[in-house]
């Protein structure tokens, strides 16, 4: 019908129309309205609607893009393009994904962040207005005193800015400090998020090898860069600690360089063999050690908080950069997550969480052990919510018809060849190996698990 009208430019009246389409006449006068409120047609007294003039000829849908490819993006755009876009593996319900980063439900708890919500809701403001972009005083207060109980990190609480998950503590970092052209060090393996974070501005990567020990500093001589990224608590993916003498020279080198030491302590309250292991940050001046934190493996990765400890006399750039970003975090988790911490419920959940993984971790353990034996080498599961499986006997070249093979009878495995830097010589990576992830699961579905990556492992090598 659209294609009919407006050919000569004239459009019939409201009162033909209506019988044509069956309508009331005021259905079609409020259309006509519309249409001569946005333009698309004009109206003279006693005269039919006319299309307007500039609209006839042209193709409404020109707007579209008609052109797959044809979008014009920033440099930074074009830089991202490439990443590949986000899978929900929802979708296929499998046995057990040993996918990592992933809690389970049943850990959250649900009744208590229930009533600090309701607590936090019901507070009545005297306005709704915006609030500090470094989140609000009485979380920052609440994790100041978390952070040195916890973790013997003493800090004033103006360096606390509290963000969207560590996601955003990275991208504040990368804003703030790197340039197109500047150069990063990155753990090599990595964390992929941040090395992609940083790699967004157009800086470079200095991919630093990894060993049992974390970062190989030694390395770092000679390498000139705006800052190095570390998980030295427990590197991800390989789970080493880093010793005190190697924290000793990446702060001397950060120093001799003039660049800022990123320490991501993501994971530090599960330990299951000592103490957790105190921060880097506190352990020099700290005038260049930016600490990350997150409630991500705690809590929920759902509720996107975070917490920076920024070096005094960042506080202000930093707050500025979150403002600029989005304001602030939303209030009332944040009000929810002080109350947990104040009252001490969130301590005693993630002792209650520690037990539940150390847990789940020795059944995988010991069902990874009866299965394959000294086929593999299991390394970093002293720490964290995840092992690296490496199998002696596997060449690389069958990871993929072994991801899809295991896939196919139920059970989600992950490479960890993607956390490698991509330029780096395939040799050393010249046999398969898994990251397992285990916090989602039950022991049941950690040995059925196990069991069917087994009947893969031996179809794939038949
Ligand atoms: C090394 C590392 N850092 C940080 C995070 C958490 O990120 P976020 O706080 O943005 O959820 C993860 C999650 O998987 C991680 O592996």
């Amino acid at each position: 019908m659209a294609g009919v009208f407006g050919v000569d430019g004239s459009l019939p009246s409201s009162r033909m129309l209506a019988e044509e389409l069956g309508v009331s006449r005021t259905t079609v006068t409020v259309a006509f309205e519309q249409l001569l409120a946005e333009g698309f047609i004009t109206v003279r007294q006693g005269a039919k609607p006319r299309v307007a003039a500039a609209v006839i000829g042209r193709d409404l849908r020109a707007g579209t893009p008609s052109q797959a490819g044809a979008v014009r993006l920033s440099a930074y755009g074009e830089r991202i393009r490439g990443i590949p876009a986000w899978r929900d593996d929802a979708a296929s319900p499998l046995v057990a994904d040993f996918r990592y980063g992933v809690l389970a439900p049943s850990d959250f708890p649900a009744g208590i962040w229930k009533r600090a919500m309701n607590a936090a809701m019901a507070r009545r403001p005297d306005r709704l207005s915006y609030d500090d972009p470094r989140g609000l005083k009485r979380l920052r207060m609440a994790l100041q005193g978390y952070l040195w109980r916890a973790r013997t990190l003493r800090c004033e609480l103006d360096q606390i800015i509290v963000v969207s998950g560590s996601q955003q503590g990275l991208d504040l970092c990368a804003r703030l400090f790197l340039d197109p052209a500047d150069r990063f060090v990155i753990e090599d393996p990595c964390y992929v998020m941040a090395r992609r974070t940083f790699a967004g501005t157009g800086a470079c990567p200095v991919p630093i090898a990894v060993d049992r020990d974390g970062l190989q500093t030694e390395l770092l001589a000679g390498v000139a860069a705006r800052l190095a990224y570390v998980t030295p608590s427990h590197q991800f993916p390989l789970g080493g600690v880093l010793p005190v003498a190697r924290r000793r020279q990446l702060l001397d080198w950060a120093r001799q360089n003039d660049a800022y030491v990123i320490e991501d302590d993501y994971d530090s309250e599960y330990r299951y063999d000592i103490n957790p292991i105190p921060p880097l940050h506190g352990l020099g001046d700290s005038d260049n050690v930016v600490y990350l934190g997150t409630i991500s493996k705690t809590l929920s990765p759902t509720l996107r908080i975070g917490y920076l400890v920024v070096p005094p006399g960042l506080q202000q750039v930093f707050a500025t950069a979150k403002q600029l970003i989005d304001r602030h975090s939303p209030l009332a988790e944040q009000e929810a997550l002080a109350s947990l911490i104040e009252s001490g419920a969130y301590e005693s959940h993630v002792r209650r969480a520690r037990r539940l993984n150390g847990e789940r971790r020795q059944a995988l353990l010991n069902v990874l052990h009866l299965a394959f034996g000294d086929r593999i080498s299991v390394e970093g599961a002293n720490a964290g919510l995840h092992v690296l499986v490496r199998f002696t006997d596997l060449p690389q070249s069958l990871e993929a018809a072994l991801i899809d093979e295991a896939r196919r009878v139920g059970v989600g495995v992950h490479s960890a060849a993607p956390l490698y830097d991509p330029a780096m010589t395939e040799a050393r990576r010249d046999r398969i190996s898994l990251v397992m992830g285990y916090s989602a699961l039950d022991a049941r579905q950690i040995e059925r698990g196990v069991q069917l990556l087994a009947q893969a492992v031996a179809r794939v090598l038949s």
